[in-house]
């Protein structure tokens, strides 16, 4: 198989992780004769060196032309926010791809698998036979992309956000998650707000008109501050969760504390036409870049689900989730999830190549 990949490496621990991906597929891509060609862009921090921008032109015409496009992190340290090359580096980033290509369909797993339970800060009792959750985060549209305003009334500063969902932006994100549940243990619970948001109580109507559609799958409904909660004291519960685009963010960060780490979590944000955008759930870590401590695993797994959404190779895919598992289990692991014995960003990636 021949396919094009964007490669935007971007800030921080971006650029290693990448490099050791890339180690990665490389192995994949001789061992199954296929031909991944990566178009290099820059992004972020990276870009604005270059072209003043964090997401030059440039960068969007290797998107368009690549079959899938993988994405390491952007952003840099706390204390350096100000400066031109770090504000707003974020949002100029990679909230223009979601917004330019549609992405509107966020997909972050959730797994604590039983061997790897000791590395999770849930004690043993809760966590029992393990976590497997995914949730489906709506990623271009509510309060992201309303309007953001500050003005001076009555010579007080006032600030809006505005959060707006159209029927059309529910359904396409909860025609996504019902699909994956049908897959899946056939539970889908939906996350809102609407004991307060008209949004809420919309996503609501709308959720229950589509469970129609899939009636071999258990429609449940959850407040958000309530599903906060539960992913603390039962996360077992969950199957597929879907929400809109804010709630999105916030419970998942929560739930990618469950398995021990954010640097194990891979995430995938896919339009209507199958464009996809692969990336760790993590941000940038720039305390820690250039050390070569970073842990690969969410940018490896990304790569991962790129084959397997984007390219169809879920074999492949297979493998490599495979030999992350067997990595961790086998005591080799970077230092996000063993402080005393651990290994660098290249040794555990050399771990999980002997695995593959
Ligand atoms: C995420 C991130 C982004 C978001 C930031 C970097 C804009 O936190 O992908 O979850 O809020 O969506
Ligand atoms: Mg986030």
């Amino acid at each position: 198989m021949n396919k094009k990949i964007a490669v935007l490496a971007g800030d921080g621990i971006g650029p290693e992780v990448m490099t050791e991906t890339l180690r990665v597929l490389a192995v994949i891509a001789s061992k199954f004769s296929h031909n991944f060609e990566y178009l290099q862009g820059k992004i972020g921090g990276q870009a604005y060196d270059s072209y003043q921008n964090h997401c030059p032109e440039e960068t969007m015409q290797i998107c368009r032309k690549a079959d899938a496009i993988l994405f390491g992190s952007v952003g840099g340290p706390v204390t350096e926010q100000q400066q031109p090359k770090w504000k707003n580096c974020e949002a100029n980033s990679i909230l223009k791809l979601r917004r330019h290509f549609n992405l509107n369909i966020n997909i972050r797993p959730i797994v604590v698998y039983p061997e790897l339970s000791g590395i999770s800060p849930l004690k043993s009792q809760t966590i029992h036979e393990g976590i497997d959750c995914v949730i489906f985060r709506e990623l271009t549209g509510g309060i992201y992309f309303g309007r953001h305003e500050q003005s001076i009334i009555d010579k007080q500063r006032q600030a809006v956000d505005d959060c707006i969902y159209t029927e059309q932006q529910i359904q396409s994100i909860l025609h996504a998650a019902f699909k994956a549940a049908q897959s899946r243990r056939k539970k889908l619970c939906s996350v809102d707000k609407a004991n307060v948001l008209a949004t809420s109580k919309l996503w609501r109507e709308v959720s229950e008109e589509i469970s129609k559609d899939y009636p071999d799958v258990q429609l449940t409904h959850m407040l958000v501050d309530n599903c906060a909660m539960q992913m603390v004291i039962n996360p077992q519960q969950f199957d597929v969760i879907v929400t809109e685009n804010m709630f999105g963010d916030i419970i998942s960060d929560l739930a990618a504390a469950l398995p021990g780490s954010l640097g194990l979590i891979p995430s995938a944000s896919l339009n209507a036409h199958g464009l996809g955008l692969y990336e760790p759930s993590g941000g940038s870590a720039p305390e820690i870049a250039g050390k070569g401590i970073a842990n690969p695993c969410a940018q490896i797994l990304s790569a991962a689900w790129m084959l397997k959404l984007s390219f169809g190779l879920a074999k492949e895919a297979q493998l490599i989730e495979n030999a992350v598992k067997s990595t961790i289990a086998s005591g080799i692991m970077t230092a996000d999830l063993h402080k005393t014995s651990c290994v660098s960003t290249a040794k555990f990636v050399d771990a999980v190549i002997t695995h593959i």
